[in-house]
């Protein structure tokens, strides 16, 4: 088996190293007008092979359309061209946000994102991939990581002292269960709704008095911020002494009603702000790469 990957970026030659395999650099440029640029140096070494390729976004200007097209063209050539067998390493899988049908007419893009990338791929590993493990949608072809236990790794690390754990919303429960019960805390959760036509959210619920009590928020992606926002702000009426915001995926873009970034706005709160690095950014500190080598080894 051999890696594939951007050769700026170290996440792929970080993989090849954990599972102990050949690493094959792509060359990566823009184009002027900011269309991507992709060679694979070592061309004539890929071709009816066992590939693990890998491409991740970085944000803040996280770039869906580009992490999806780049992907798509590569794998096309690798397996039409190249005739390989291909592992798909997608640690973010860009088009998550619409993951089910909520109005008549509409495009489940994470369906169809899944279904096009499925179409070129032997597996497509993805870390934490919003809600398809409810969906049904985990098959043969796709396998799910489960990001959580990066997330417990680095917390257990942190030391904290019976931290607080919250879900910010009730997709977030069932990861915030299985933190508590590694760092052997408690938890809370609020009810979060978000507006289908405005994407404004009203978050419900109260939090108990937290009075030097640290606490804990995690949640799969910080996307424009106004989940965590909400949270945080329920800690600091709560009287949290440390306010830690935790996720696997950091898009972080920029938050229009506050007129900042995502990660301005949480950090201006006061809190500190963590994530994986399944996204490039400056809070992904969290390496996933040891999760993602173990779910292959287990696999192969
Ligand atoms: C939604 O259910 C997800 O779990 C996250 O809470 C959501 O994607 C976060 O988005 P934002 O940062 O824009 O509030």
């Amino acid at each position: 088996m051999i890696v594939v990957g951007k050769e700026n970026d170290e996440f792929s030659k970080q993989l090849a190293k954990e599972l102990g395999i050949e690493y094959s650099p792509i060359e990566h440029k823009l184009f002027p007008d900011n269309e991507s640029y992709i060679r694979f140096q070592n061309y004539d070494g890929l071709k009816e092979k066992e590939l693990i390729f890998v491409n991740r976004g970085e944000s803040p200007n996280f770039n869906p359309d580009k992490l999806l097209i780049e992907t798509l063209f590569t794998l096309k050539k690798l397996k039409g061209e190249y005739k390989s067998k291909i592992y798909c390493v997608l640690p973010y899988i860009p088009y998550a946000r619409q993951d089910k049908k909520f109005k008549r007419g509409e495009v489940v893009s994470l369906r169809e994102a899944r279904d096009s990338l499925k179409e070129y791929s032997d597996l497509l590993i993805n870390v934490s991939a919003h809600d398809f493990r409810s969906e049904g949608w985990v098959d043969e072809k796709t396998y799910n990581v489960d990001g959580t236990y990066a997330i417990i790794d680095f917390m257990e690390k942190q030391k904290y002292e019976k931290p607080l754990i919250l879900a910010p919303d009730m997709t977030a429960t069932n990861s915030v269960l299985m933190i508590a019960e590694a760092l052997d805390a408690g938890t809370e959760s609020l009810i979060k709704r978000r507006s289908l036509e405005t994407g404004m959210i009203i978050t419900g619920g109260k939090l108990p008095s937290l009075n030097d009590q640290e606490l804990i928020i995690y949640d799969d992606i910080a996307s424009t911020g106004n989940t965590l926002y909400k949270a945080v702000e329920r800690g600091k009426e709560a009287g949290a002494k440390k306010i830690v915001c935790a996720v696997v995926h950091a898009v972080l873009t920029y938050n229009k009603d506050f007129g900042k970034n995502c990660l301005d706005l949480i950090r201006e709160q006061g809190a500190e702000f963590y994530a994986t690095d399944t996204i490039a950014s400056p809070i992904s500190e969290i390496s996933i790469v040891p999760y993602i080598a173990k779910a292959i080894k287990e696999r192969f």
